[in-house]
């Protein structure tokens, strides 16, 4: 893309908004990056004006309310802003022909699945979050035409302490608790936002699983984590993980698309986090 092409990045102090902003060269790029105080993308009206003031030429939504208990007991906030904040930005986005780039996540599937989840694959979600976020998904899907749909899963980094909790509890306790039956395919921010640096300049629209590659359970992360970091601990696992208890068991996801497309290849978990804990 063209210097000077416009980036509105909304949720811009979240974890991958932090991220992403890091990333993005303000040589490459003009970048406005607002969250809920400067523009509330519930609020329809302030995300059209800011649309007709700024022309960003792609939008990427990085607002969400993320926290899995928080959705539960605030359904209609839930709802409002990771559904209706959704279609508010693709409406939007679809006025000025804008791109729209929407994180999603492996929430949207029930758990039940025995091998990694593919696009192709019903979605089933369990849980507030989930549900906000998929019909969010059908939203950018219904009122735009250029979109992405990003579902990504397990996210680490970018002010997610999930790693250096574990480090940090390694050494403290000699002892790490994880939760039991949950696999995932954990994936670093900075990963993920690579991977959205390298479609802003892409036609390529869909919906894809942007993972890295493989699968593991909570305890074989958490050794891993351990080994990388050169630290000596046990791993235990235990039912009911309060952090955890709400998120589908299974949620690995097979990056299909972007395979059989040859578009990109996200590293292996294992290579992404030895990265990570080395920087
Ligand atoms: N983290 C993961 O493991 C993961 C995995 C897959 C997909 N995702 C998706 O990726 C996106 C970003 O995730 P994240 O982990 O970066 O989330 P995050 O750290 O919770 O950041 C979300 C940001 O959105 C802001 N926000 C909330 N309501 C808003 C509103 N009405 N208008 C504008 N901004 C608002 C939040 O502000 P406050 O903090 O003030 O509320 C926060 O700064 C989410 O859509 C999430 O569903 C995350």
């Amino acid at each position: 893309m063209a210097y000077g092409t416009q980036v509105w990045i909304t949720g811009a102090n979240g974890r991958i908004g932090r991220e992403l902003t890091k990333l993005l060269n303000p040589m490459d790029y003009e970048i406005f990056a607002t969250d809920i105080d400067e523009v509330d993308i519930t609020d329809s009206k302030r995300v059209n004006i800011f649309v007709d003031i700024n022309r960003p030429d792609v939008i990427i939504n990085c607002a969400g309310l993320t926290d899995i208990d928080n959705c539960e007991k605030n359904i209609e906030t839930a709802f409002r802003v990771n559904a209706i904040g959704a279609k508010n930005l693709a409406i939007a986005a679809n006025r000025i022909n804008a791109k729209i780039i929407q994180l999603s996540t492996d929430d949207v599937f029930g758990g039940d699945s025995k091998t990694p989840y593919r696009e192709y694959d019903l979605t089933n979600p369990q849980t507030v979050y989930g549900k906000s976020k998929a019909l969010g998904e059908e939203y950018i899907k219904e009122f735009s035409h250029t979109y992405f749909i990003l579902r990504s899963s397990w996210l680490y980094g970018g002010g997610n302490k999930y790693v250096e909790n574990i480090i940090e509890e390694g050494k403290k306790n000699g002892k790490v608790v994880v939760a039991s039956n949950q696999i995932g395919s954990p994936t670093s921010s900075t990963e993920l936002a690579k991977f959205i640096l390298r479609i802003i300049d892409s036609y390529d629209y869909g919906l894809y699983h942007t993972a890295c590659e493989g699968k593991c359970s909570r305890k074989e992360f958490a050794e891993k984590v351990l080994e990388l970091a050169n630290i000596k601990a046990d791993v235990e696992e235990v039912d009911n993980h309060l952090d955890f208890n709400k998120r589908p068991s299974y949620s690995a996801l097979d990056n299909f698309l972007l395979s059989i497309t040859n578009i990109y290849k996200f590293p292996k978990w294992e290579d992404a986090l030895k990265d990570y804990i080395n920087k």
